[in-house]
């Protein structure tokens, strides 16, 4: 093979396998190769070039070289680049499209600028239909390292229905995957939101999955619209052939998780913004694997049959609020970031790069990238009131679901957080007063006063 490939790609797993396909079918020259006889093989017979040996990958690269890693995150990263390194030369470009941690991909990006290579994270969002016919692309790169990679991947990315490419660089190397953490964590919040619906929908209202089914496909083209209601509709209308019954009857009821949302709850408590709605929907997929419930659901009491207050129909208003809250926390997130850190870059471009491709795609995306378009530095979502409006049109609804929640005991911990982070917001005074003076009278912490200023300090004797 003549050294004229421009793109190679280490690790042809599902996603590596579909994003080759991606390159070839839009024209760009691409080489990959994988450990993994297996892998290798099932590339080649979908008709990639395929090479075992990475000295052999490297060499088929037209220079500077480009490599793609798409490996699990974490150690295989780092044992991909041990791999390379001695392979390239200078002004080479390794990009990390896995979902690797951003502070890995600083340092990473570190350990290869010292041998003058070029290190980009890049989040690929969009699972394998994505990777194969158009993923959203988050990238993290020098301006002048995107400006060389930027041609290979605007033709693979997705293109949102104004024709933009759903690919940009939001700033430095780690910049990408922290924008792709992010939207891991709107997801994590998006999916447990409609869950909590079902569950209300279910054992609250007594719809069966067949009428939930219903329910939120009458919702497909408002403004909770987008990948995962129509996965959740899939999901809900799926029958086990065997037993001609729902398939979700028989899947267990514990959710597994790789990382990424955990990552963003931490983020969230390292920057101190208050994202309740993104950290409760990690929270509920660790209490969903929480070992004792099992023994508890047999000896916790349960509420007395009740009677929800609310409609069926009402769900998706409390389904639309939980879900602007979710963006406007993840975003809230992402300034409070650019803040510390001068990057992601860009916020209305991360809205409008969400569009299409990736899993978080759906109607509130737009009116989200209107608001960035009005004002590209609106520090809250909720500052804007076309956004604001669409919230406050599913409050009520929202409410009565957290009240229809308690009285049934059906837990809502998504949208229960949702109401009291509004409620909170809405609140011209909040009970921190207490916590104040609290802190002030057992550690000496001082406080603030309203009617004048400076801090100030009291023994709080009582009297
Ligand atoms: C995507 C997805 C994808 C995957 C995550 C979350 O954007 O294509 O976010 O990256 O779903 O790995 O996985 P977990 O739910 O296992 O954490």
């Amino acid at each position: 093979m003549t050294a004229d490939r421009s793109i190679g790609i280490l690790g042809l797993g599902t996603m590596g396998r579909s994003l080759a396909l991606n390159f070839r079918d839009r024209g760009i020259a691409v080489v990959g190769g994988d450990p993994a006889e297996s892998a290798r093989r099932a590339a080649a017979a979908a008709g990639l070039a395929v090479l075992a040996d990475p000295a052999a990958l490297v060499a088929a690269l037209a220079r500077p070289r480009r490599i793609l890693l798409v490996v699990p995150a974490g150690p295989p990263v780092d044992a991909a680049l041990d791999l390379l390194l001695p392979l390239l030369a200078p002004g080479d470009v390794v990009i990390d499209g896995g979902n690797s941690h951003w502070r890995d991909s600083a340092r990473r990006a570190a350990r290869l600028e010292a041998r003058g290579l070029a290190f980009v994270g890049l989040g690929i969002s969009g699972g394998e239909e994505g990777a194969r016919h158009g993923p959203a692309l988050m990238a993290g790169a020098s301006v002048e390292v995107w400006e060389t990679i930027r041609p290979l991947l605007e033709p693979i990315a997705a293109r949102a229905e104004d024709g933009e490419p759903c690919c940009a660089r939001f700033g430095p190397a780690p910049a990408g995957h922290l924008v792709k953490t992010v939207h891991n964590g709107i997801e994590y919040a998006v999916m447990q939101a409609l869950a909590e619906v079902v569950d209300l929908a279910g054992r609250g209202h007594g719809l069966d999955l067949s009428a939930i089914a219903d329910l939120l496909e009458g919702w497909a083209r408002g403004p909770c619209g987008g990948f995962l209601l129509e996965t959740a509709i899939r999901v809900l209308r799926t029958v086990d052939p065997e037993s001609g019954r729902p398939l979700l009857a028989f899947v267990r009821d514990r959710a597994e998780q790789k990382g990424t949302g955990g990552w963003t709850a931490i983020e969230a408590l390292e920057l101190g913004v208050a994202a309740p709605t993104l950290i409760e929907a990690v929270q509920a997929r660790s209490l969903s694997a929480f070992p004792p419930r099992v023994e508890l659901a047999r000896t916790l009491p349960r509420p007395a049959r009740a009677a929800p207050a609310g409609r069926p129909e009402d769900l998706e208003g409390a389904l639309l609020a939980t879900l602007l809250g979710a963006h406007a926390q993840g975003f809230a997130l992402l300034a409070a970031a650019r803040d510390e850190r001068g990057w992601p870059e860009d916020p209305g471009r991360i809205a409008r790069t969400w569009r299409a491709g990736c899993i978080l795609r759906g109607a509130l995306l737009e009116p989200i990238a209107r608001a960035f378009a009005r004002d590209p530095a609106l520090p809250f979502l909720l500052l804007d009131e076309e956004l604001l409006a669409l919230l406050l049109s599913g409050l009520a609804d929202l409410r009565t679901a957290v009240e229809d929640g308690a009285r049934t005991g059906v837990p809502l911990p998504a949208m229960a957080a949702s109401l009291a982070w509004l409620d909170a917001l809405a609140s011209a005074r909040l009970p921190a007063d207490l916590i104040q003076a609290m802190r002030d009278r057992f550690g000496a912490h001082g406080f603030e006063r309203i009617d004048r200023p400076g801090r100030h300090h009291d023994l709080w004797l009582g009297t």
